[in-house]
């Protein structure tokens, strides 16, 4: 196992990323980790970058102790002006930030840290840099702007470089970063995600420890589903699943859920109908935000109020929190760039701590969404469920624009449902990042048989993605919407008109509200 010791920066964890693409297993701590507590022994150790200066107070600092562990060391950017500061404080501001792309230039060309990356092009993200060499330091290479783009120790294989060579920016990165994991700290290349659920197992036994009782939400969706499936492997029925039914889930959401986690999967799950509650709250609320607040802050409401009704055997409260955070949610949650203006508040469960003082538990939280399908695939969820489209917390009521009232929400989930079938049907399902029916708030006039109608109007949206980050619409051929369209009209009451939305991301986002 490869150390990563965190020093804040946004793209710590692609480290461990990049070295699992190797099947090389890695492990990411807090820069004050302290090394006499470790319970196993590094091969190797990464210090990662970070939004400080070495040079300031309160910089974080590593454990002088990781130098007598005697194993291969890599600095990374802050990582490395750390090693400059312990090796005689050769760190000061740049005259300017360097940002961007340089290409890299190596001087000591047997370095086994260098094979098969020299002239390659490497990410810069700094503002402080060397001004000097630390104390029995040599340079191995340099850039055009940066004479100490990458350092050893004379004697010793300590290592620094400036760029970032977990980013998919530096194009040779990963490269390096094997041949530090391999070549120097010969890891072994067995991490798979077999191993991974062994270990998680293991770890998950060792937190919650023999008695204690973990609860957990679940949504339908293949986050809280593999979360929940993995504890339950760990502690069996000792896990609480909670599935709050909002009123604004999709068409027979809440019988498909407690039969595929409930029967199908053993997940000890309890299914809490608060439909009405959830509508009474949403009556005469038409703005998006108020909407997602509602909804948010009603279901800490109800899951509190259920999970008090969980008693554990053992007769003490509920200890722990499951969550199927993922690792770009942790990246949100722990990026440096100050927070970044709301285009719209992303409900999630974090209220749920402070009221309810329990420990947080996230299995999911180094994997990439890629990584926890297949996860789930290994733990033998089924297909359709680990290959479903996202769906937003706040459900259908963001997809009934304006007000949301129960027969509103009738008429979206209908149409929704009749949509994604007819997608399904056509095999394009898994082509289709997400796929979605908008009811719009507007009456258009229409005929059927002779009469004259005066309905509403249903959006269908379809979008290609890697990230949700930005998005195209899916280019559907004509025939499959005429079918929907058909369909949705002769099928739904209340809609005498269908639109297909041919918005990209940006400018549109991907819901309507
Ligand atoms: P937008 O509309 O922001 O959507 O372009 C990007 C992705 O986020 C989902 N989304 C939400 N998910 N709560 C959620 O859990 C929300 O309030 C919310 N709003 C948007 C959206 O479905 C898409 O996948």
């Amino acid at each position: 196992t490869i150390l990563v010791l965190d020093f804040g920066s946004q793209y710590s964890h692609l480290i461990t990323r990049r070295l699992r693409e190797f099947n090389i297993y890695a492990e990411m701590l807090p820069c004050t980790q302290k090394i006499s507590e470790l319970s196993w022994k590094p091969k190797g150790v990464i210090l990662s970058g970070g939004p400080y200066s070495v040079y300031e107070d309160g910089a974080p600092h590593v454990d002088h102790d990781v130098f007598a562990l005697d194993v291969p060391i890599l600095g990374i950017c802050y990582g490395m002006q750390e090693l400059a500061w312990i090796n005689g404080k050769q760190v000061a501001r740049g005259e300017k930030r360097e940002y961007g792309p340089a290409t890299l230039n190596v001087v000591d060309k047997v370095s086994p840290l260098f094979q098969g990356v020299d002239h390659s092009r490497v990410w810069m993200s700094h503002g402080d840099k060397l001004h000097g060499l630390p104390t029995g330091f040599k340079v191995i290479a340099t850039s055009d702007n940066s004479p100490y783009c990458g350092i050893s120790h004379e004697s010793k294989p300590i290592y620094g470089i400036q760029f970032h060579p977990e980013v998919t920016h530096s194009t040779h990165g990963k490269i390096l970063l094997k041949n530090f994991a391999v070549d120097l700290c010969h890891a072994q290349q067995n991490w798979t995600m077999e191993n991974f659920i062994d270990t998680e197992i293991q770890r998950i036994r060792n937190l919650v420890g023999p008695t204690a009782e973990v609860i957990g939400a679940v949504s339908g969706g293949v986050d809280s589903t593999v979360a929940s499936k993995l504890m339950t492997e760990a502690i069996g029925d000792r896990f609480h699943a909670l599935l709050v039914d909002n009123g604004v889930l999709r068409l027979n959401e809440a019988a498909m859920v407690k039969e595929t986690l409930g029967d199908g999967l053993g997940i000890n799950l309890t299914v809490v109908d608060a439909s009405e509650e959830f509508l009474s709250k949403l009556k005469g609320v038409a703005d998006p935000e108020k909407k997602r607040k509602i909804i948010g802050n009603t279901f800490i409401h109800v899951f509190e109020r259920e999970a008090a009704k969980i008693k554990p055997r053992d007769g003490k409260d509920i200890e722990f929190l499951l969550q199927g955070t993922l690792y770009p949610d942790v990246i949100e949650s722990i990026s440096f760039k100050g927070p970044s203006q709301t285009i719209k508040t992303h409900h999630n469960v974090g209220g749920l701590l402070e009221d309810m003082k329990l420990k947080l538990i996230e299995p999911l939280r180094e994997l990439f969404k890629d990584e926890v399908r297949h996860l789930g695939e290994l733990l033998g969820i089924p297909h359709d469920l680990v290959w479903r489209h996202p769906f937003p917390g706040p459900g259908i009521a963001i997809r009934v624009l304006g007000e949301v009232t129960p027969s509103q929400v009738q008429i979206a989930r209908m149409a929704d449902h009749i949509y994604i079938e007819e997608i399904k049907r056509a095999g394009l399902y898994h082509k289709i990042a997400q796929a979605f029916a908008c009811l719009l708030p507007v009456k258009s006039v229409g005929v059927m048989g002779d009469q004259r109608t005066y309905e509403q109007v249903i959006a269908l949206r379809a979008i290609e993605t890697s990230d949700f980050m930005t998005a195209d619409w899916f280019p559907f051929e004509h025939d499959f919407l005429k079918r929907v369209a058909s369909r949705i009209v002769n099928e739904v009451d209340g809609v005498a008109r269908v639109t297909y939305d041919i918005t990209s991301k940006p400018p549109a986002t991907v819901e309507w509200e």
